[in-house]
């Protein structure tokens, strides 16, 4: 009986099913598991989070949570003891003065990104975002029926968006512009100078900007700086941030948008309606995290460094690859456009024939053709093996 409900039943789904994309790092990895499987050894670069173990003062906050009974619902916005310790972050990370009924906590960094759309953006409305770039933005834009309107990042501006061009895509129609620094996937970072021509650029527009700011903690060099510190934005502004990149904690769901208060109570509605809340034990933790030492992050990032610098330099040294120097994040992106090959064939063939998984360039979008992207969230040790490989495969190959 089951049986034949199983094969008989045909799947009607909403229209705006077939509008929905996914992030090709879960399929790699899956491709990746399967040749495993197989006995076949793989070096992971695809994946996007850190290598590293939650800190220990992270998790031990977290398991005591859980024994003293913080098993229950919090508000949807968030405990206020966190919110609050959010708000200071913010302040004393972002130059501005931020209090806890401007921060909404949710579970990761991408309901952010989500709700952000669901609370601003009409149908047909249009969306300018990076491409390439983070493919949940392009997915969720299509996905709630209003107009991606993709801004080219480009090589020889370090993959540094553009003000001028998005001065030249803005139109009647713009609701919202995303921005995301450092940047997945190039490892790119906005100058202050930019971050002020993009407001300049943005003008008084009924324009709001989403800045997905989760790498802001993993910076090699320079400052991060947000849209949120220029007066004039700070109320437009959605800021993205969350625990899962800067304290290795992608599993513990635990991330926060922060906007004007007005906004943050329809946040907190869409909460109510998602998630209901956070995991509270999870948001306990997040406490800790802020609140606590900070040394582990420190070390985790100049870890990413040292690796980063190995990695360029010697992909660098490959024929027919040619890579920026990434100033943040754990990604980098190199071109391979000399070789002639498209980014999905030579990602299949570094998979297949090579052993390391790494992602096209076109999994951020059409305008990453002619790029890889490798993690560099792995030991150095496997950083140069992968690097060996490479470099073996290229010889035979290219
Ligand atoms: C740019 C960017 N934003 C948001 C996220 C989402 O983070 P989370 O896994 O916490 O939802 C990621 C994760 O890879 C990311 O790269």
């Amino acid at each position: 009986m089951s049986e034949a409900l199983t094969t008989q039943a045909e799947l009607r789904l909403a229209k705006r099913m077939a509008r929905l994309g996914t992030e090709t790092a879960f399929e790699v990895l899956a491709r990746a598991r399967a040749l495993e499987a197989q006995g076949k050894d793989i070096v992971h670069l695809e994946i996007g989070e850190p290598d590293f173990d939650t800190p220990g003062n992270i998790v031990a906050t977290g398991v005591d949570a859980l024994r003293q009974g913080w098993t229950h619902y919090t508000p949807s916005a968030g405990l206020p003891e966190l919110r609050e310790a959010i708000a200071e972050e913010v302040s004393r990370t972002r130059g501005v003065k931020c209090s806890a009924d401007e921060v909404i906590v949710v579970p990761g960094g991408k309901p952010t990104v989500f709700f952000s759309f669901m609370a601003v953006v009409e149908d047909g409305d249009e969306v300018i975002y990076p491409n390439p770039g983070f493919p949940i933005y392009e997915s969720m834009i299509s996905f709630l029926g209003a107009k991606p309107v993709p801004i080219q990042l480009r090589e020889e501006k370090d993959f540094r968006l553009d003000p001028n061009e998005l001065a030249d895509l803005i139109t009647d129609r713009t609701r919202l512009i995303v921005l995301n620094s450092p940047h997945n996937p190039t490892g790119s970072m906005l100058e202050p100078q930019d971050v002020r021509d993009i407001a300049t650029a943005i003008g008084d527009r009924e324009i709001m900007v989403l800045s997905d700011e989760i790498y802001s903690r993993l910076l090699f060099e320079g400052e991060h700086f947000s849209p949120m510190s220029i007066e004039g934005l700070r109320d437009r502004t959605i800021m993205l941030d969350g625990f899962s990149k800067t304290y290795a904690m992608t599993g513990w769901r635990l991330g926060y948008g922060v906007m004007n208060r007005e906004l943050a109570k329809y946040f907190s509605r869409l909460m109510t309606n998602v998630n209901s809340c956070t995991a509270s034990f999870t948001q306990v933790a997040g406490i800790e995290a802020l609140r606590g030492d900070q040394s582990s992050v420190e070390q985790m990032c100049a870890e990413f460094k040292r690796r980063r610098d190995r990695f360029v330099e010697r992909i660098n040294q490959i024929d027919g690859f040619r890579c920026r120097v990434p100033k943040g994040a754990f990604y980098t992106f190199p071109s391979i456009r000399e070789t002639g090959w498209t980014s999905r064939k030579m990602a299949d063939a570094l998979l297949e024939e090579a052993g390391v998984a790494c992602l096209a360039g076109t999994a951020f979008g059409q305008c990453g053709e002619g790029f890889l992207r490798f993690s560099i969230a792995n030991s150095l040790e496997n950083l140069d093996k992968a690097l060996d490989r490479i470099a073996a495969w290229a010889k035979k190959n290219l």
